[in-house]
Parts: structure tokens; sequence; C-alpha cells
């Protein structure tokens, strides 16, 4: 059994661990890896986005990707999700225009409007 200053201790760290995390200024990439996404061309487009992030070493970008959203025929599919903004998902996504988003979006702040196919 852990004595209530244990606990108190706790209960700071967690608090502070918390703080950090609300802090951070991170971008999210996520790209749709579904079986669907694969057979359009997702595996190059993760590339390419891990590609042109390397090469501008964006250390504060995280890419992650997901499974099937339910919209096949707009895969492959990217999302993202800048800190205090709307999530953008980019459809039809290939190479090119993933390199493009990374440059425009992720590091320009300027969402290409014409791939966008929903904005929560
Ligand atoms: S099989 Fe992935 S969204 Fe349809």
């Amino acid at each position: 059994m852990k004595s209530l200053a244990d606990l108190e201790n706790l209960r700071q760290k967690a608090q502070e661990a918390m703080k950090v995390r609300e802090g951070m200024k991170e971008t999210k990439v996520v790209v749709g890896m579904g079986t669907c996404g694969i057979a359009a061309g997702a595996r190059e487009v993760m590339s390419a986005i891990l590609d042109e992030l390397a090469k501008r070493q964006l250390a504060d970008v995280t890419v992650t990707q997901t499974g099937c959203v339910g919209l096949c025929e707009y895969e492959p599919l990217v999302d993202v999700i800048k800190p205090g903004q709307p999530k953008v998902t980019y459809h039809h996504v290939d190479p090119e225009k993933a390199r493009q988003i990374v440059v425009k979006h992720v590091v320009n702040d300027q969402p290409i409007g014409e791939w966008v196919i929903t904005s929560r």
C-alpha cells in the first residue's frame, strides 16, 4: 500500500505529463492502409510522405496508419491533423500529391482545397 504522500506525488507527476501532452505542437498525418488503400497505392504514398518529412527533418510530425474507413473509392486517403485545426482528409492521393501535401499543408499551413474530401 502506498502512503498518501506517494499517491500525491504520483498525481502531480501524472498532471505534469498531461500538461506536457496538451501543450504539444504536433501535427499528425494518417494514411489509410486498409486492403483497399494498399491496393490503390497507399504504401507508395506512405513512403513519399516519410521521405519528404525526412528530407525536411520535420521531427514534430507523427505519421501513422489506419484501416478501412469505408471509402474505398476515395483511396488512398490521407488525413492531416494540425494542432487546434480541424482534420483535413485528402482523397486519391498519389506519391506526388503526398509530397505536395507535406510541403503545402504540413509545412506551410495551406491545405490544398481541390483534393480535400471532408473537413471536420
Ligand atoms: S475495403 Fe477499405 S474502405 Fe472499403
